[in-house]
């Protein structure tokens, strides 16, 4: 086939896209040619005004030159080196990087290439960490309904989006949730952490209590939970998830996939709400999401407990081919500097309250029924068509594409999340151009 034959739509059929509705997608493709700062170019040669960073990645906003110009650089200087008894200086150095503004005491990192990835390696260090100091008996892993940590095994397991779990057989055994933490009637309309709710977090505690909390390794949560529609925690929940951790040896896993690198105005959401995990998960923002690559940070007292054994020892069995590949290294590393270069956490910090504004001014359009916010992260929740699940948030996605403005929607509920380089007057775009979608959506 001609590798320059347009695109037409039979062409299209090879490619089993991922969470996408094919045959729809198919039958009317929406396809991105370029990007620059905060902007798409269409297939049809429009514009689409940014209000995802692409998938919750592109906090530095499109084909920023300092982290593209590294990943040429680096293609043409060293292009992959074995991850396996062997290094690379890029590695040790992004390395070093993320510790340095990471919260106090995550001092270790290990590489992946994705968040599902870095979701399962946390998993498996809580365990072999619990087993390697002689606890081999807490081999529970605990997460949280309507919880999203990527799709691979140990993912799904401990996830809460029943969907994502229900085709996949058995799953991990020896799993249990908490119950989530959105309750609207309480916690109408938040900007920032909820009044309601910081007594669910004992739900921890119910569960350690059903299954001893001698049997449990480690709880996983998201900060501010993204995927299931914008959930941000109720005011001192995560610091009881914390206490609760503490009395009983369970270790305390914050997924930060999306809530990392800035987009809640501070390196991590550990940060925004004065709570240190034990084992922090990465990724997206870390390479600006231009380049696949996962980081789960952890703890020096787990580094540690891996490292008794004799010195030639292979001390964790896992790992990736591409774990800390120098390509993906050089565009953290261009990625950290533009984020620091550029203020850009300090940038979402003064945004916040801008953001919360102008997403709540949408509050008794049509339709809207809850209007949730925190960081640079905004959900507007829809009442969903009888009948119809998830059709009118989807009309809305598609009404906006065709306006010129990239949104998200999961369920019932519009996500955004623009770069950090969003301007005010761009803010202002966004919400007016949602408002002219929900004034004509059925
Ligand atoms: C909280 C969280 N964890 C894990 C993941 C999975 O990341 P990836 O799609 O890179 O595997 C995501 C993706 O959106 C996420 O939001």
């Amino acid at each position: 086939m001609n590798e320059h034959a347009p695109i037409q739509t039979n062409n299209l059929e090879a490619f089993w896209m991922p969470f996408t509705a094919n045959r729809q997608f198919k039958k009317a493709p929406r396809l991105l040619v370029g990007a620059k700062d905060m902007h798409y170019t269409t297939a049809d040669g429009r514009q689409l005004l940014d209000a995802t960073a692409g998938l919750w990645c592109v906090n530095a906003g499109h084909c920023r030159p300092k982290i593209t110009e590294a990943i040429a650089a680096q293609a043409g200087q060293l292009d992959y080196a074995p991850a396996f008894q062997m290094g690379h200086p890029k590695a040790f150095e992004l390395a070093a990087r993320l510790v340095s503004i990471a919260p106090d005491g995550l001092d270790h990192v290990f590489f992946t290439n994705s968040g599902s990835e870095s979701v399962d390696t946390a998993l498996k260090i809580a365990l072999a960490y619990q087993r390697a100091k002689g606890e081999g008996s807490r081999f529970r892993l605990i997460g949280r309904e309507r919880g999203y940590h990527g799709v691979n095994f140990g993912g799904i397991s401990v996830g809460g989006i029943v969907n994502n779990r229900k085709m996949f057989g058995t799953l991990l055994t020896g799993v249990d949730h908490m119950r989530h933490t959105h309750d609207p009637a309480r916690n109408p309309y938040p900007s920032g952490e909820l009044e309601h709710g910081a007594e669910l977090a004992d739900d921890l505690l119910r569960i350690a209590t059903l299954h001893d909390p001698s049997t449990i390794a480690a709880v996983i949560v998201e900060p501010v939970a993204g995927s299931t529609g914008v959930l941000p925690p109720p005011k001192g929940y995560l610091q009881r998830l914390r206490e609760i951790c503490d009395q009983h040896g369970i270790l305390l896993i914050f997924d930060e996939v999306i809530t990392g690198y800035g987009r809640m105005g501070t390196p991590f959401a550990a940060d925004y709400f004065g709570v240190t995990p034990d084992i922090m998960v990465t990724a997206k923002g870390l390479t600006n999401g231009v380049i696949p690559m996962g980081a789960v940070l952890v703890r020096d007292s787990i580094y540690d407990a891996f490292m008794g054994g004799g010195e030639n020892l292979i001390e964790f069995a896992h790992g990736y081919t591409y774990s800390g590949n120098p390509i993906a290294a050089a565009a953290g590393l261009a990625t950290l500097d533009t984020y620091k270069e550029e203020g850009l956490f300090e940038r979402a910090k003064a945004l916040e309250p801008v953001w919360a504004d102008a997403l709540h001014s949408l509050k008794g359009e049509p339709h809207v029924i809850d209007i949730r916010t925190i960081g640079l992260i905004g959900g507007v929740e829809l009442e969903p068509i009888a009948g119809a699940p998830t059709k009118r948030a989807f009309a809305a996605f598609l009404d906006a594409y065709e306006k010129g403005l990239m949104i998200r929607t999961t369920g019932e509920i519009i996500a955004m999340s623009p770069p950090l380089i969003v301007s005010e007057a761009q803010i202002g775009e966004i919400v007016d151009t949602l408002r002219a979608v929900l004034h004509r959506l059925q």
